[in-house]
């Protein structure tokens, strides 16, 4: 490989970085955050629990038996490609977003939805500490029928 073909090589890996730090979830990946395996590994799913409970079980159901209310069943949402839940009425902005839901995507989503996903149809802001998401997610994480994996 050339000199000129590395140099724009390296110019679109660094366009690329630079639109996920500014960018919807639909536009990139969300910024890498190193600590985020490590925050989910040690988080306190009991925490976690009662955070969904407060948070987010007016909306969404998370048991394997579970339906869909104003939102989504989810279970088994680790894993799975956003607004991908059968017989869930999504807004367009959320199956355009084109994501699969991993810890990363999910903490990103979870920080600020709307800047995730502009457009989204969940009524929920977002929960701006990390930790509080960290054991939300590691809840979550109970709820599949594997654990997903830590990315
Ligand atoms: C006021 C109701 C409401 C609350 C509260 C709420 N959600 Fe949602 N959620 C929704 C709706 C509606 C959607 C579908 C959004 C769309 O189609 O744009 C959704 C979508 C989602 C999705 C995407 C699911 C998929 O199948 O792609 C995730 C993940 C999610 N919510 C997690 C949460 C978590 C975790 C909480 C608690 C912190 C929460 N939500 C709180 C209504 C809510």
């Amino acid at each position: 490989m050339n000199a000129a073909r590395l140099a724009l090589l390296a110019w679109l890996a660094f366009a690329a970085a630079a639109t996920a730090q500014t960018g919807a979830l639909a536009r990139g990946a969300p910024p890498p955050d190193p600590a985020l395996a490590g925050r989910v590994a040690g988080a306190d799913a009991a925490a976690g629990a009662r955070t969904f409970e407060r948070r987010c079980s007016t909306c969404h159901d998370v048991e394997k038996d579970g339906k869909h209310s104003k939102g989504p069943l989810l279970w088994n949402v680790l894993g799975r490609k956003a607004a991908t839940s059968a017989g869930f009425a999504y807004s367009d902005a959320m199956r355009r977003s084109g994501h699969e839901w991993t810890v990363a995507t999910l903490d990103y989503y979870l920080a600020d939805t709307e800047r995730a996903v502009p457009g989204r149809a969940m009524d929920f802001t977002g929960i701006p500490d990390a930790k509080v998401r960290a054991d939300l997610i590691a809840f979550l994480r109970t709820k599949g029928d594997a654990p997903a994996p830590l990315r």
